[in-house]
């Protein structure tokens, strides 16, 4: 067909550059070679004081210098990934109100840094896409039974966070579709890392319809197909990279 760009045209992210957060993370380094082996260049952020570039998600202030860093770097930001994370130990049986809130706040690092992302577009006249890392436990209730004794990895506020963000990227992607910036969310399902207790991820692994647990390269795809032209008419979505996990 006349005009049709090509699958590898689509995929390609030759002359764009990315900026992911946490990229140093047990996802975030998978997602971080992906953009790269796509063509990108990428801009890969830590919260740590001593990174080329620190974007720390709990300090507006930190939000706005990294990302201007970034541009001096790099030139331009083209696709933005909110992969970074701060944890909490605490489940609803403990956590202090101080603490749940900030839980929250790694939603508000996300809107803020996406809202720079935007108008750095806009003033460009530039299209972008901005993608959120949510949970599949954004969507669905965790089963008590799989953390019971051994670890509060899923707390109530983790998965209030979630939950918001997964609803934070429709609300985006509505509000500046017309600018040309697309916001979709990524949600992995369980990927817990070689730290994880061999007894919880066992119990993952029964809960999954693949009897497995995720690994990171199986982001990839999903991230460059958010990333890229192979999802243009893609907007306000919640995709879901959970073997399953969701579907039962
Ligand atoms: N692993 C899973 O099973 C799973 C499942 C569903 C969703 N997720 C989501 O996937 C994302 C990555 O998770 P992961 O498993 O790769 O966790 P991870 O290995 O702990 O990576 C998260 C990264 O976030 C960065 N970070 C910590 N505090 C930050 C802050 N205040 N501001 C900005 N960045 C901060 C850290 O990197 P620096 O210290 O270099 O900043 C850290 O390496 C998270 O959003 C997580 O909620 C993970």
């Amino acid at each position: 067909m006349k005009n049709e760009p090509t699958i590898q045209q689509l995929f390609d992210l030759s002359g764009k550059v990315a900026l992911i957060t946490g990229a140093s993370g047990h996802l975030g380094s998978a997602m971080a070679r992906a953009l790269t082996e796509a063509s990108a260049r990428v801009v890969a952020t830590s919260h740590k004081p001593g990174a080329e570039v620190v974007i720390d998600h709990m300090d507006e202030a930190s939000i706005n210098r990294g990302f201007d860093e970034a541009v001096k770097i790099a030139g331009k930001v083209d696709i933005l990934i909110c992969n970074g994370h701060e944890p909490l130990g605490a489940d609803w049986r403990t956590a202090t109100g101080e603490q749940f809130t900030r839980q929250l706040q790694n939603a508000t690092g996300y809107f803020l840094l996406a809202r720079k992302m935007r108008d750095h577009a806009v003033e460009r006249k530039a299209p972008a896409s901005i993608i959120l890392i949510g949970s599949m436990y954004g969507v669905v209730g965790s089963y008590p039974e799989v953390y019971e004794g051994i670890s509060t990895a899923s707390p109530v506020a983790y998965q209030t966070l979630k939950g918001g963000v997964v609803q934070m990227a429709r609300h985006l992607a509505v509000y500046w579709a017309k600018d040309g910036v697309r916001v979709n969310c990524l949600s992995p399902g369980p990927f817990p890392s070689s730290s994880a207790p061999a007894e919880l991820v066992e119990r993952l692994k029964a809960r999954s319809p693949m009897a497995r647990i995720g690994q990171p390269h199986e982001l990839k795809g999903a991230l460059i197909f958010l990333a890229s032209d192979a999802s243009s008419y893609v907007t306000g979505q919640n995709l879901l990279v959970d073997g399953g996990w969701t579907a039962w």
